[in-house]
């Protein structure tokens, strides 16, 4: 069942090119510039006339729905709030009928979740699943479903989850963007390729990713990990710290880079390995800034950087190269060295990748 891997982590990790175009296949068309997503039947009236978008998750979920929120601001202009599913249903929460509210789940069991799900159709709210599971609870509640198409994830630390409710979310956002027309077809053809050439270059990195298992030797028994990432990448540094806390036990923080000097930089010496996601595109220049703040204070940096930067060599002391991507596609790019890294830090400390202590696949109680 493993297919010759050791872990089902790590074959679900070397699966995501081919899931990732599972979620899209048959429902982008990049050369027309359109978008066709046959379950999801919200009237284009709604879709245009929309207030506001709530995503609702927990965990590695909620990490996909806070990258979700930079999608549905910048290609489709409608404002979006995130929200860990169990804070959301005990606060009061400002809805009504103009709100949607998307609930992202994996096993689609989630009791939080579903409970916020709940909540909102209770409101009058239209709702939305993004869920992998066929039938699953959340699936059946919510009034419209997108399925990702990512097959069964045994691993307890999800990966291939991750990536697919990103790209479901992404072909959303960009649909939206299409009906409210915010975005040009030229733009919008451009972000479907982008996507549509997700799947070869990720796995034109997973051919060479030994670079990743040999900083893993160098840093698994370090006691703790700073990530840092700045916009659509913030996201992508919680689920890297999510990650090695949950397969290796070492403790973990993802933070924004630009929140470093309130505090947390004060935690930087020279026994702190700080993994640093610095993709080109708008704030570029501003994470350069911050890890130059952070190497400063005898940090040291492992920078997960394009294959194009000629600079970041000089200011970080390891450099795992990936291909390069739009910014907003990225967090499909970048997460998966994120995910290698725990992957093989577990691996080199005993750990039981697959089957992490204190954690159960699906969080069916509250
Ligand atoms: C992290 C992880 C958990 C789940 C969370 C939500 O690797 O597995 O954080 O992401 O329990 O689960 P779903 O997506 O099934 O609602």
């Amino acid at each position: 069942e493993k297919n010759g891997y050791k872990y089902f982590m790590l074959k679900e990790i070397f699966e995501q090119p081919r899931t990732i175009e599972d979620t899209f296949r048959g429902r982008i068309y990049s050369d027309e510039g359109r978008i066709y997503i046959e379950e999801v039947k919200l009237k284009e009236e709604y879709i245009k006339n929309m207030s506001n978008i709530y995503i609702v998750a927990c965990g590695t979920s909620y990490h996909s729905g806070l990258v979700s929120k930079f999608l549905f601001e910048s290609f489709a202009k409608i404002p979006a709030e995130v929200d860990i599913a169990s804070e959301f249903r005990y606060r009061d929460v400002i809805l009504d009928e103009k709100t949607l509210v998307v609930a992202i789940s994996q096993s689609g069991e989630t009791a939080d979740t579903l409970a916020a799900l709940r909540l909102a159709k209770s409101k009058g709210c239209q709702t939305l699943a993004v869920c992998n599971v066929v039938g699953s609870s959340i699936s059946r509640e919510a009034m419209h479903v997108i399925y990702t198409h990512c097959g069964p994830e045994i691993g307890v630390a999800s990966t291939k989850a991750f990536t697919g409710q990103v790209t479901a979310l992404y072909i959303l956002a960009l649909d939206w963007a299409c009906k409210r027309k915010t975005l040009t077809i030229r733009e919008l053809k451009k972000y479907l390729k982008e996507l549509w050439e997700i799947p070869l270059k990720i796995n034109k990195f997973l051919k060479n990713s030994q670079s990743v298992y040999d900083i893993a030797k160098v840093f698994a028994n370090k006691r703790g990990f700073l990530y840092l990432g700045r916009h659509i990448n913030y996201p992508v540094a919680l689920e890297g710290a999510l990650k090695i806390k949950e397969i290796s036990y070492i403790h973990a923080e993802g933070y924004a880079a630009g929140e470093m000097k309130h505090g947390p930089i004060a935690l930087i010496d020279k026994s702190m390995p700080i993994v640093a996601i610095v993709v080109k595109g708008k704030i570029y220049e501003k994470i350069i800034s911050n890890i130059e703040e952070v190497k400063a204070r005898g940090g040291t940096i492992i920078a997960v950087a394009d294959q194009s930067d000629k600079e970041i060599g000089n200011k970080s002391d390891y450099v795992i190269y990936i291909p390069e991507t739009d910014e907003f596609v990225s967090p499909l790019m970048t997460v998966i060295p994120l995910q290698l890294l725990a992957y093989y830090i577990s691996v080199i400390l005993g750990c039981d990748v697959d089957q992490p202590r204190n954690l159960a696949k699906s969080v069916t109680v509250e």
